[in-house]
């Protein structure tokens, strides 16, 4: 007897086991499709193949898959009718099928300006698509077997010398890891730390921003290191108290913190390079949107004050779009080999499609383009989320609108009849089918919400997602809630 359907798509109904618990071999069929159906192995609409393929597939008579199909039918699990076959039954209607998942609030969020995502009918579709066939159509034999867990030589080389070009990154093809996305490269490193450290001895914690993305401290504690935080001001975080911290690394958003977007100031980047230099420490350097800076020419990278302490982490998240999950790591030599080997036992490498794609899209001159294109893009956005604001708030005070997809509304106080708290607006907006955040929603929770520490309230306004057509209006219910509507 077979286990295998083979109808244009392969199904797997393990009969024998069935069999072997003493089941007769109709009900072992109507068994292992009743699951296949209720699991995610039969989605629902799916075609079955007629009761005469199936049972030649399986080795067993016509009649018995008829009757299995017939039973299956009468339980809600399938539905047959006359000339078009059996097909699997849509949920809803399956007797006993579990209900539909409540709707994310998500769902009812008709303008998105929360922070962190980029504009994706900006990906450049045709160029991708050309630079895929061509890279393909160069791309040697044994591109598509397993290759260096570090990535591809040809999107290390491009990397090596557009992150030079652009970002003042020193650094080479050897020196350069890629990963799924920058949070695999956090991860791989807070790991390579914590082991570093003697994680049987509790490893030291790594400093991160007192205000940046849970999702990253969470990546971050997953992989072994507790966080700490450093404060924030508007020179970027204090690495002036690193020494006291305790910390043995620190993660920093040095072109634009992230969320407050200041821009770290030369003092402080002195301050880190020092501190890691004088103790062994080690600085991450998160430059998820540095080569969007609006006001004058970009701010280089800070690694290049000192490649040897200095990680320099990028991503593809923000210039082309998320679901890439193409990230790259810059390292110090000391870290290639153990990174390389922490790359191999995550994954054994990046999927090497786009990484091919990606390097001849830098190598023709069409990431750059892309680049400039989603610069202005975005630099127009800011520049109406300004005016916007100036008449329709003025006393709402903006910052860290100089670069990047996102802003920070500090919102003012003692204003007698003025704007309710931080967390009541975004509730508000919430109602209006208006999605922003406060930015308490991104303190540390060692961070006190009344300690001398805390950012006064104040929103974070991403102008990066909505599609055009969704953002001047969604500009529009921003107004009117600012505007006490
Ligand atoms: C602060 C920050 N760092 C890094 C990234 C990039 O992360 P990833 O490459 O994992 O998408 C993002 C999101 O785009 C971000 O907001």
């Amino acid at each position: 007897m077979n286990s295998w359907a083979t109808w244009g798509q392969d199904l797997h109904l393990d009969l024998s086991e069935r069999r072997a618990r003493g089941l007769g071999l109709r009900a072992a069929l109507e068994d292992a499709l009743r699951e296949a159906a209720a699991g995610a192995s039969l989605a629902p609409g799916t075609r079955l193949p007629s009761s005469r393929v199936l049972a030649a597939d399986l080795g067993i008579a016509r009649n018995t898959v008829a009757e299995a199909y017939a039973q299956l039918a009468a339980e809600g699990w399938l539905t047959s009718r006359q000339g078009s076959g059996t097909t699997v039954a849509d949920r809803a209607v399956r007797r006993g099928g579990s209900a539909p998942a409540p709707r994310s609030p998500d769902a009812a969020l008709r303008y998105d300006l929360r922070a962190g995502r980029p504009d994706l009918d900006l990906f450049p579709h045709a160029e991708w698509l050309a630079a895929t066939r061509r890279a393909l159509a160069s791309a040697p034999r044994d591109a598509l077997g397993y290759s260096d867990p570090r990535g591809r030589i040809e999107l290390r080389q491009a990397l090596a010398d557009y992150l030079g070009r652009v970002r003042g990154v020193r650094t080479d093809p050897e020196r350069l890891l890629l990963t799924s996305g920058y949070a695999q490269g956090l991860s791989l490193l807070s790991a390579e730390l914590h082991a570093r450290d003697g994680s049987a001895r509790g490893g030291r914690p790594l400093a991160v921003e007192a205000y940046g993305l849970a999702p990253h401290r969470a990546v971050i504690t997953a992989a072994g290191p507790a966080t700490v935080p450093l404060p924030v001001d508007e020179d970027g975080a204090r690495t002036d108290l690193l020494a006291r911290s305790g910390a043995g690394a620190v993660l920093l958003t040095p072109a634009h913190q992230f969320p407050t977007g200041a821009l770290l100031h030369p003092a402080r980047r002195a301050a880190a390079v020092d501190w890691a230099r004088e103790t062994g420490g080690l600085v991450i350097e998160d430059d998820y949107d540095g080569e969007f800076r609006y006001d004058r020419q970009a701010v280089g990278a800070m690694q290049a004050l000192d490649p040897e302490r200095v990680v320099y982490a990028g991503s593809a998240s923000k210039s082309l779009a998320p679901g890439l999950r193409l990230g790259w790591l810059a390292l110090p030599v000391a870290l290639v080999e153990p990174m390389r080997a922490r790359k191999a036992a995550a994954d054994g490498q990046s999927g090497v499609l786009e990484q091919l794609a990606l390097a001849e899209l830098i190598r023709s001159g069409g990431y750059d383009r892309q680049v400039r294109r989603a610069r202005l893009h975005y630099r127009r956005r800011r520049d109406r989320v300004a005016a916007l604001l100036a008449e329709r708030a003025p006393e709402v005070r903006v910052t860290g609108i100089s670069a990047g997809l996102h802003a920070v509304l500090r919102l003012p106080d003692g204003l007698p009849g003025g704007l309710p708290a931080e967390e009541v607006l975004v509730e508000r907006a919430y109602r209006r089918g208006l999605g922003l955040e406060a930015l308490d929603s991104f303190r540390h929770p060692l961070t006190a919400p009344d300690g001398p520490d805390a950012l006064p309230p104040s929103l974070v306004i991403g102008f990066g997602t909505p599609p055009d057509r969704a953002f001047g209006r969604g500009l529009e219910v921003l107004g009117g809630l600012l505007g006490g509507e």
